[in-house]
């Protein structure tokens, strides 16, 4: 790996949603980046995409010039100290991918997956050099939202761990170590968590579905990006909680699988956005007007 994580030649692979923000986000704290995908068109698109990405952000448009699109998958990575996946969420497809990458990368470049849910363990066994490979689990959109959880797995070293934590925290992003590679990392453990519990209510004829959503933001919404779950118990008190617990734990949904309420909206073609529908309906301005609010709110959150 490259002694300086501050000046580490970075490959991504995949242009997508993703992928092209991971490359903004290394190219503005002034890495060298390239970047491949396996689809022209997503290629073609990543640099224009990075360019109104900045100019939406105020931020350094010259940045752009660090990224260098590359069609060639072993010219993209060969010189790389970090290689960053971002390809679809498909375990053969990665598992294949990074088996291709280490072929033409060096025996200490550091390979890390941006998947969602897949283990590490999974997508990385077949490596020769399995002590080099991570997780990277980034936030859409990458250029917005802070967090990169770091997932090593039984065989990644302190060191890989360690750059890699530098190089996203010297690039502005907020890294979590996460110690065992377990599904949904930390983030989506708890954020399915509380849409476990969100739907039950809905099922159970408690409220709706609006209802759900006001509540959490009128509420401990308003005060979770200062205030942490085990900041706020400490806050309210470890006795406090334990009786909290006590009483409400028995009674908040546990089932192991996924609801039958929302099974059923799938199966009934009510899959949100897309069709219009989902826990509630969406005409496209409303769809347009969330999206625009989310996005406000984001970027007024930038340190
Ligand atoms: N969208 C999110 O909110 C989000 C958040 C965190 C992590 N992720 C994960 O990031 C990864 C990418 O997601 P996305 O939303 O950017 O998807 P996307 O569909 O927007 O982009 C994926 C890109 O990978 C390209 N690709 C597919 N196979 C390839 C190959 N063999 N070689 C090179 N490029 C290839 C596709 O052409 C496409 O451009 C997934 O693993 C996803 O689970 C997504």
């Amino acid at each position: 790996m490259a002694a300086d994580s501050s000046k580490a030649r970075i490959a991504v692979i995949g242009a997508g949603l993703m992928g092209h923000g991971i490359a903004q986000v290394f190219a503005l704290a002034g890495h060298a980046v390239t970047i491949t995908d396996s689809v022209a068109a997503s290629l073609d698109a990543a640099k224009s995409r990075i360019s109104a990405n900045l100019r939406d952000l105020g931020q350094d448009e010259t940045a752009v010039t660090r990224v260098q699109p590359c069609a060639d998958l072993a010219q993209a990575v060969h010189d790389a100290d970090y290689v960053v996946e971002a390809v679809s969420e498909d375990l053969p497809l990665k598992q294949k991918l990074f088996g291709e990458v280490e072929r033409h990368v060096r025996a200490d470049t550091i390979l890390a997956s941006n998947t969602s849910v897949i283990p590490i363990t999974s997508i990385m066994q077949g490596l020769v050099k399995r002590e080099r490979a991570l997780g990277t689990h980034w936030w859409n959109p990458p250029f917005l939202v802070p967090l990169v959880e770091v997932i090593e797995t039984q065989w990644t070293t302190p060191q890989a761990v360690a750059w890699t934590m530098k190089l996203h925290e010297t690039a502005g992003k907020k890294p979590a170590h996460v110690k065992k590679d377990v599904p949904g990392f930390i983030g989506n453990r708890l954020q399915h968590a509380l849409w476990r519990e969100a739907i039950s209510l809905v099922e159970q004829g408690i409220c709706d579905a609006e209802t759900v959503d006001a509540v959490v933001k009128a509420s401990f919404g308003r005060r979770l990006p200062v205030l942490g779950p085990l900041e706020n118990a400490d806050l309210v008190g470890t006795d406090l909680t334990l009786a909290i617990h006590n009483i409400v734990l028995p009674s908040i949904d546990s089932r192991p699988g996924s609801s039958p309420y929302l099974q059923k909206l799938v199966a009934d073609g009510k899959l949100g956005f897309k069709s219009g529908e989902g826990f509630r309906k969406w005409s496209p301005g409303e769809q347009a007007a969330l999206r625009a609010t989310l996005m406000q709110h984001l970027k007024s959150m930038q340190d």
